[in-house]
């Protein structure tokens, strides 16, 4: 009876060979595999290898899996090997039952169709009908060798032309569908694939298991993957596994993670035979295991755009749930317009092989990431840091590795803080520093104190609006900021003004603002607000941009409403990143408001610059 694959493979994972021979050979580590003396021939320097999931003697040759070994050690049928395994794993050997019978013969065909459908695209693409796609992979950069080494095809036109190929091999369009290679169409089945270039995807141990198709060029969807069938998972399966699988396994390469089909192929042509990508899909916690059974630190190199980054954040997610001793994880960040495939085109494998080599570890990566979110550059961010890099590691669940991150992060932290706290020269010369080692304020020059909160709150609002139709290419700096200030009807449509001017135009100059405001009816209104700030406060004629910035700030900061609201929105977007890290979007606002934030603070206790 044939047993289904599923149950062999809960079998192989709950009980790993190494463990099962190790009972009756001692076995020693060397390098990944274990190696010991062989029970088949008498021998007494060992040259019994035991990998992930086979065995073999250098010595007489013997080799096999975990049950091959339980027959052969007990003598016993392959039946008895497997009821015998699977007492000691805890699992129920499936009954032998038509159904079950049946389904391993489905699966069985299904692999058949997939072989036949395989072989029918490869051919198609040397032939006339796949000469645009073949000359397209081509100018990709693909070599004829590298075309076969994947076998690459071209889907043909569709209108059942793949049925009509496969009714002489008596594949019937039923299976076809099964297969993921035709879908119900309003007329009756119809093809999955049409006009493309296509992927054969394998598992591990190299059989088809489905396609994913390009168009030729612009078209969208630009990728089509086929569905789930009975031999299809695509939170379990990785493009290129099988390739890459014995070259990481023995060593010789590195695995990759990568993002799409092109990245994979065009490493392994460049020399990188590591390589793999999900499907379609974001990277999952199966993959994880799978890659993780393999090799214990994959590098991961995803996308320089934000998708890309995205899809580190929640990897990072994923692998801190999972992380124990022996698993580690490193990243490759790439240019942000680059994915591997352009950056090994473009900078050539060696350029490549040093970048890979500086892929950084799982922890700093962390850092990094929790540090340029949560700013360093005033005491409460530092705070703040310091607490996430401990929630971050209080993520993992073993107990010892978590406090070893946390270890490892906050030594960093501590690290920089100290280099941070190196005596600084106060800019403008002579000003003492104060306990705690901030310099007092440097050009924060509020008007006189005033007995009535709200009115001075109302003078420092005018002050503001005043500076920014003064310096108006200060405006994008600080329009989130000043979005926060109370403003009077009048101050209102200059904002409302200076809005609009700021989205139409490259550059904010006082001349184009000028026309801006003529245009609207507001420059009267404009010059008045101007004339009643000169007599609070004056710039000095030839203070730059970004003094006036600074002096910008200390007024922020001392409207307390402003601050507090500027607080709460950072508090918002902090509560949102963390309770999603891969919500991109979140993480850029946190980003954004710590860096307004410590502007504002700055401003506050004119802290220097880190
Ligand atoms: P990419 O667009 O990064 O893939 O999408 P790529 O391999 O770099 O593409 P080209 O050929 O160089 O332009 C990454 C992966 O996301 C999936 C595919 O698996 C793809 O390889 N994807 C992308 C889809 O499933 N559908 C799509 O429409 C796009
Ligand atoms: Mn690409």
């Amino acid at each position: 009876m044939a047993l289904p694959a599923q149950f062999m493979d809960e079998l192989r994972r709950r009980l790993p060979i190494a463990t099962v021979i190790g009972r009756t050979v001692k076995l020693a580590r060397s390098g990944r595999e274990r190696k010991g003396c062989c029970p088949f021939h008498g021998e007494k320097t060992p040259s019994f290898y035991v990998y992930d999931d086979h065995y073999h003697c250098f010595g007489c040759g013997e080799h096999g899996d975990v049950i091959t070994f339980v027959m052969k050690t007990t003598g016993c049928s392959f039946m008895e090997a497997v009821e015998e395994l699977a007492a000691q794993a805890g699992l129920e050997v499936p009954k032998p039952s038509p159904q079950a019978a049946e389904a391993e013969k489905r699966r069985a065909d299904l692999a058949d169709v997939l072989a036949m459908a395989a072989s029918t695209y490869a051919r198609w693409l040397y032939e006339p009908q796949g000469r645009e796609a073949l000359a397209y992979l081509h100018r990709r950069g693909l070599l004829d060798e590298t075309i076969r080494r994947f076998g690459l095809g071209w889907s043909g036109e569709g209108r059942g032309q793949l049925a009509a190929a496969l009714r002489g091999h008596d594949v019937r369009p039923e299976q076809l569908s099964e297969a993921g290679l035709m879908k119900r169409g309003e007329q009756g089945p119809v093809d999955m694939f049409f006009g493309r270039v296509m992927f054969p995807i394998r598992d591990r141990k190299g059989g088809l298991i489905s396609f994913g198709g390009r168009v030729l060029g612009d078209g969208q969807p630009k990728y089509v993957n086929g569905p789930e069938t009975p031999v299809f998972a695509k939170r379990r399966a990785l493009y290129g596994l099988n390739s890459a699988y014995e070259a990481v396994r023995r060593g010789r390469e590195k695995l990759i993670v990568v993002e799409g089909y092109m990245d994979v192929i065009s490493l392994a042509q460049a020399g990188f035979g590591g390589a793999v990508a999900p499907l379609g899909t974001a990277l999952t916690e199966e993959h994880l295991d799978e890659i993780w059974r393999l090799t214990p630190e994959p590098v991961i190199c995803f996308d320089g755009d934000k998708a890309g980054q995205r899809a580190a954040l929640k990897t990072i997610e994923i692998a801190l749930a999972k992380l124990d001793s022996g698993k580690g994880l490193r990243f490759l960040a790439l240019p942000p317009k680059d994915d591997p495939d352009s950056l090994v085109k473009r900078e050539g494998p060696q350029a490549f092989a040093r970048a890979l080599e500086g892929a950084k570890p799982l922890s700093e990566v962390m850092y990094d990431m929790v540090k340029s979110a949560m700013g360093a550059e005033t005491p409460e961010a530092r705070a703040s840091l310091r607490q996430h890099l401990i929630d971050m590691a209080g993520r993992i669940p073993d107990k010892g590795l978590g406090s070893e991150y946390r270890a490892l992060l906050l030594e960093r932290f501590f690290a920089e803080r100290r280099a941070r706290q190196t005596p600084f020269t106060p800019r403008g010369g002579g000003r003492r520093a104060m306990a705690g080692g901030f310099a007092p304020p440097t050009i924060a020059l509020p008007p006189r104190p005033e007995p009535d909160v709200a009115a001075a709150d109302h003078k420092r609002a005018r002050l503001m609006l005043a500076t920014l139709l003064e310096f108006p290419t200060l405006f994008h700096d600080l329009e989130e900021a000043f979005a926060h200030v109370g403003l009077d009807e009048e101050g209102e449509a200059l904002r409302a003004a200076l809005h609009e001017f700021a989205a139409g135009h490259g550059v904010l100059d006082r001349q184009n603002l000028l026309t801006h405001l003529k245009a609207h009816d507001l420059d009267a209104v404009a010059g008045r607000v101007q004339a009643a700030a000169a007599s609070d406060f004056r710039f000095a004629p030839d203070a730059s941009p970004s003094e006036a910035q600074d002096v910008w700030w200390s007024w922020f900061t001392m409207m307390t409403s402003s601050l507090d609201a500027l607080r709460a929105d950072r508090d918002s977007a902090e509560t949102d990143w963390k309770s999603r890290m891969d919500d991109l979007a979140a993480w850029e606002k946190l980003k954004k408001y710590n860096e307004l934030l410590s502007r504002a603070l700055r401003g506050e206790t004119g802290a220097p610059e880190g």
